[in-house]
C-alpha cells in the first residue's frame, strides 16, 4: 500500500510517498519546503504569511511526486492541531485529490503523527506495547500512553509553555533568532552546564505535569543582570548560559518521562517532536530508559521536525484499521488534542 502524506499545520509544507510494510513504513520520495527564513524576520511564525506560502508551493510539490510515482492508494493529511489557515491548505488539497481520483483519505492528528515518526524504518519492529511517548515540540510537551496501535491517552502535559517554546523564548533573550532551540543546543556544546543552576519546576511532583514558565522568568532576570550575554563576543559566557538552560529543560523532561514509564510499566519509550532533535536529550533519555531495561526509540533527526512522512506513517496504521473519512466530511480542527487518560 502506498500512502501520500500531506503536512501543512504550521510553517513546513511537506508531501511524501511512503510504502507500508505491516509494522513499519519506508519513505519512497519526499518534498519539503521550510518557511523558516521568512518567519525568522518576524521572530516567529506569522499565520497569514505561512498559509500564503503553503498555497504557493503545495501543488508543484504534489505534482513532482505524482508525476514520477503515479497516484497513491491512500491519502493521509494533518487535520489538526495547528494554525487553522495553514491546515486548510493541506486539507483542501487532500479533499480535491480524493474527489477527483476517488482515493480514500485518512485524517491524522499532528501529535499522533509525531509519535508515528518512530514507525518509519524497519527498526520499528522492535517497539512493544504498552509504550510511552514523550512529545516535545514548539507548541506541545506531552506524555502519551499507547496501549497498542492508535490507542492514545495523554498522561502528562505542560501547564504553561512547551519545552520548544522555552528554548525559543530564552534564545531570543540573548539575541538568537527563531527557532532558538537548535542554536542554544549548538552554543551549549562548549559550555559548562553547572555554571548556574536554573529552576527545574515540578521536577519532584507526584504527577506527570511540566511547567517551563518559571524557568523562562528566571532566565529573563538572569539576562537582565548579565547584559554581556547579549554580546556575541562573550562566547564562553553565552555557551555557559546555553548549557545551564539546556540542562535544566532536559533534566526535567528525562526525570518525568522515566517516572511515568515506571508508573505505567511500559515496555518501550518513544521520543518525538522538534525538540527530539536535541543531542543531549536523545543521549540522556536513551541512557536512562535502557538503564531501566526498556526499549528506546527515537526518529532520525529529519523526522523529528514537522514532516509528512510521520503523517503518512500514522495514516498507514489508520488505513490498516479502515479509519477512512469521506472527503465531504474532512475538515481542519485547529484544537484537536489527544484525549486525557
Ligand atoms: O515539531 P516542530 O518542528 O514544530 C512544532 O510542531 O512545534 O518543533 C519545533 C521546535 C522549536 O521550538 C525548535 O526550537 C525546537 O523544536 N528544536 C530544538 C532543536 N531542534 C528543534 N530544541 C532544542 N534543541 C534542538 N536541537
Ligand atoms: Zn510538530
Amino acid at each position: 500500500m502506498k500512502i501520500l502524506g500531506i503536512e501543512s499545520s504550521c510553517d513546513d509544507t511537506s508531501i511524501v510517498l511512503v510504502e507500508g510494510h505491516e509494522t513499519y513504513t519506508e519513505v519512497i520520495t519526499e518534498s519539503n519546503k521550510s518557511q523558516i527564513d521568512m518567519h525568522a524576520k518576524y521572530g516567529g511564525v506569522v499565520p497569514e504569511v505561512a498559509a500564503r506560502m503553503h498555497t504557493e508551493t503545495i501543488i508543484p510539490q504534489l505534482e513532482s511526486i505524482i508525476k514520477t510515482q503515479g497516484m497513491p492508494d491512500v491519502i493521509a493529511v494533518t487535520t489538526g492541531p495547528g494554525l487553522i489557515t495553514s491546515l486548510m491548505v493541506g486539507v483542501e488539497t487532500a479533499r480535491l485529490l480524493s474527489y477527483l481520483h476517488n482515493i480514500p483519505v485518512v485524517s491524522v492528528n499532528h501529535m499522533e503523527g509525531h509519535i508515528y515518526a518512530n514507525f518509519i524504518g524497519k527498526e520499528a519492529e522492535k517497539i512493544q506495547f504498552p509504550a510511552l511517548a514523550l512529545i516535545v515540540s514548539g507548541g506541545h510537551t506531552e506524555l502519551v500512553l499507547m496501549k497498542s496501535h492508535l490507542q492514545f491517552e495523554k498522561v502528562g502535559f505542560t501547564k504553561d509553555d512547551a519545552a520548544g517554546e522555552a528554548f525559543d523564548k530564552i534564545a531570543k533573550m540573548i539575541g538568537l533568532q527563531y527557532p532558538g532551540g537548535p542554536k542554544i543546543s549548538k552554543l551549549a556544546q562548549d559550555g559548562n552546564p553547572r555554571s548556574h543552576k536554573f529552576p527545574r519546576p515540578l521536577i519532584d511532583s507526584d504527577d506527570f505535569l511540566f511547567s517551563f514558565s518559571g524557568l523562562k522568568t528566571s532566565a529573563l532576570y538572569y539576562v537582565h543582570d548579565h547584559e554581556e550575554l547579549k554580546d556575541e563576543k562573550n562566547e564562553q559566557e553565552r555557551a555557559d548560559f546555553a548549557a545551564a538552560i539546556q540542562t535544566a529543560i532536559i533534566e526535567t523532561l528525562v526525570t518525568k518521562t522515566i517516572k511515568a514509564a515506571e508508573h505505567y510499566n511500559v515496555h518501550s519509550v518513544l521520543l518525538a517532536g522538534g525538540v527530539a532533535a536535541n543531542k543531549m536529550l536523545r543521549e540522556t533519555l536513551q541512557k536512562e530508559v535502557e538503564k531501566n531495561g526498556k526499549y528506546f526509540s527515537m526518529p532520525a533527526i529529519p523526522y523529528c521536525m514537522d514532516n509528512a512522512a510521520m503523517i503518512a506513517t500514522a495514516g498507514y496504521f489508520k488505513a490498516q484499521q479502515q479509519h477512512f473519512t469521506h472527503w465531504h466530511d474532512l475538515h481542519p480542527d485547529s484544537s484537536w488534542e489527544i484525549p486525557l487518560l
